[in-house]
């Protein structure tokens, strides 16, 4: 027996497996619980699921170290040197950052078609392939263009595998454990970001912080990420199944069904992996006869993606959602939290915490804050529900800022009489970062995730990540502006982001938690609801009679011989 099954199913399968297909009928598999607890438990339970999917979200890794690298980096002493006009403040600093950015909304678009023809696993393959050209080209930087091009190509790709590895796990794990697995994503961000912020305050020390610097204090950091790229490189070809959902939408069935058993440690005639390959294919037939019945004139790929991509402005409906859906991306990056990602040390700095030294080891707190606080995300989330926990989440996110911001415009010129009040605001920077991250660091991304019907759901998802990192890009670029003209202000400026968050989610944003796909229809004015749910149980009949029908063929022949 599995240790991936529920005591509960473990009766389904010791009855059920001398005739899968009718018993599993018969029984009405509930493929949400079939297969066991969700959270970590259900993580725990199915090592295998957890540790591919920990394997994948070593892309969510290199996300989170391509932003943090920078920050360190920036201030460094032999990098200043280098580079007068971006390290420092120099007047390319913002473009430097943000072209990464720049660099990853290209590549979050462009990897939807790639990733539906070669599959969601080469993707992740040529997303490193894109990352390691960067890397190589950020490592061995002789001027400034070689910086810029290098940050540009090596954002192409972690634009491509932010979208391409929650992709591939989704897909992957069984249903329970799509959830956890979206937040798993958030953590390996967030420990990236915490590995690079400490790699760059140990770096900096080779050959001193001073005038002595040497070069590697900057290169090495940004070469050690080669490391676990060429890791998931590797991995990517050689270790990580396709997705059985991919595998349905190529129409390779047999090694949908032998990946799928595989990957659920069953045996490929149980009946629960019959019927979640069943409804795999119920689902990508309901994709395709809804869209030949919407669009009977879209002949080609090329003209039934647009026509969903159309489908999801003019569709009243579908259009709120996808408002929403990119507003929300849009508000999670103006909370601020790259301004301090990026920009931390020389936040720190600005606020009186002196030294070669300090700004960096306050930075790194950040990075070990950010990693923890996401920890429990993965409980409140669907405990207390979305609303709450966004609400408290952006509540003390603004308070933060009014603090922060109150305190750099009194003591702003008095930093050295009144250091304590650099340490509070220091403190008050780590307390906004906790508020963070069990919040819209996570709901950002969950939220979007589960609003949208089946068809459209993909072409969604790729347009609200790509709103992210849009948005990741502006702020990258305006922050140094806002830190150097407006001082104090730029933090009053995130307030009122954040506060507008708080509103927003209170007055406006419909609570989504345990809402069956049939309600969230009704939930944003739409109609469909009924007939979605009515049409897939029609398509999951006829596949079943189906293979009823082929089997009893089987069986026929194999009589006759
Ligand atoms: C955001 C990133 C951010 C990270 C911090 C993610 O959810 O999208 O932009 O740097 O959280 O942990």
């Amino acid at each position: 027996m599995s240790d991936t099954i529920s005591p509960a199913s473990e009766k389904v399968e010791s009855e059920f497996i001398r005739d899968p297909e009718a018993e599993a009928e018969a029984l009405e598999i509930d493929l949400d619980n079939a297969y066991g607890p969700s959270g970590f438990r259900g993580l725990l339970k199915s090592s295998n699921i957890f540790g591919l999917s920990l394997f994948a979200s070593l892309g969510g890794f290199l996300f989170g170290y391509d932003q943090g690298v920078i920050s360190g980096v920036l201030v460094m002493h032999d990098f200043e040197t280098k580079f007068p006009r971006v390290g420092g403040d120099g007047d390319l600093q913002g473009w430097v950052v943000s072209i990464m950015q720049l660099g990853a909304f290209v590549g979050a678009i462009l990897n939807s078609p790639i990733a539906d023809k070669y599959s969601r696993r080469y993707s992740i393959a040529f997303a490193n392939v894109a990352f390691l050209i960067g890397t190589g080209l950020q490592a061995g930087a002789v001027n400034t263009a070689m910086l810029f091009v290098g940050r540009f190509i090596g954002g192409i790709g972690i634009g491509q595998v932010s979208m391409a590895v929650p992709l591939w796990i989704g897909e992957t794990a069984p249903p329970n454990l799509r959830g956890s697995a979206v937040t798993l994503q958030q953590f390996a961000i967030a420990v990236g970001i915490m590995v690079s912020f400490w790699l760059d305050f140990g770096t900096q020390h080779i050959g001193g912080t001073g005038s002595g610097q040497s070069t590697a204090a900057w290169r090495l950091p940004f070469a050690l990420r080669a490391l676990p790229s060429l890791l998931l490189l590797a991995g990517s070809i050689f270790m990580l199944p396709f997705s059985p959902r991919w595998l349905v939408k190529v129409k390779r069935y047999d090694e949908a069904l032998l990946t799928l058993a595989r990957l659920r440690k069953l045996p490929t005639d149980h009946p629960i992996v019959h019927e979640e390959l069943l409804q795999i294919k119920a689902g990508a037939r309901f994709d395709e006869l809804t869209i030949a019945e919407k669009f009977p004139d879209a002949k080609s790929a090329l003209q039934r993606t647009y026509q969903q991509y159309k489908e999801l402005i003019v569709e009243k409906h579908l259009a709120k959602r996808l408002f929403v859906a990119c507003f929300l991306q849009f508000l999670q990056q103006f909370t601020g939290i790259n301004a301090i990602i990026y920009y931390a040390p020389k936040m720190f700095a600005a606020i009186g915490l002196s030294g070669n030294t300090i700004p960096l080891l306050a930075t790194g707190v950040i990075g070990i804050i950010n990693v923890f606080a996401t920890i429990p995300a993965i409980g409140v989330v669907d405990l207390f529900g979305r609303k709450p926990v966004l609400m408290i989440g952006a509540g003390s996110m603004a308070a933060c800022h009014l603090i922060i911001a109150t305190i750099y415009a009194v003591y702003r010129n008095s930093w050295a009489e009144h250091a304590g009040a650099g340490w509070a605001a220091a403190v008050f920077i780590w307390i906004f970062v906790v508020n963070f991250a069990y919040s819209i660091g996570c709901i950002g991304w969950i939220y979007p995730s589960e609003i949208f019907p089946l068809g459209v759901r993909a072409q969604a998802m790729g347009i609200a990540v790509s709103a992210n990192w849009i948005s990741n890009f502006v702020i990258g670029l305006i922050t140094p502006i806002m830190m150097k003209h407006i001082t104090f202000g730029t933090f009053y400026f995130f307030f009122g982001f954040t506060l507008f968050l708080f509103f927003y989610v209170w007055l406006c944003l419909p609570e989504t938690k345990g809402v069956p796909i049939e309600e969230m229809d009704k939930l944003w004015g739409g109609n469909e609801g009924q007939a979605t749910k009515d049409r897939m149980e029609r398509i999951q009949q006829e596949l079943k009679e189906d293979d009823k029908l082929k089997s009893s063929n089987h069986s026929l022949s194999s009589d006759k011989i």
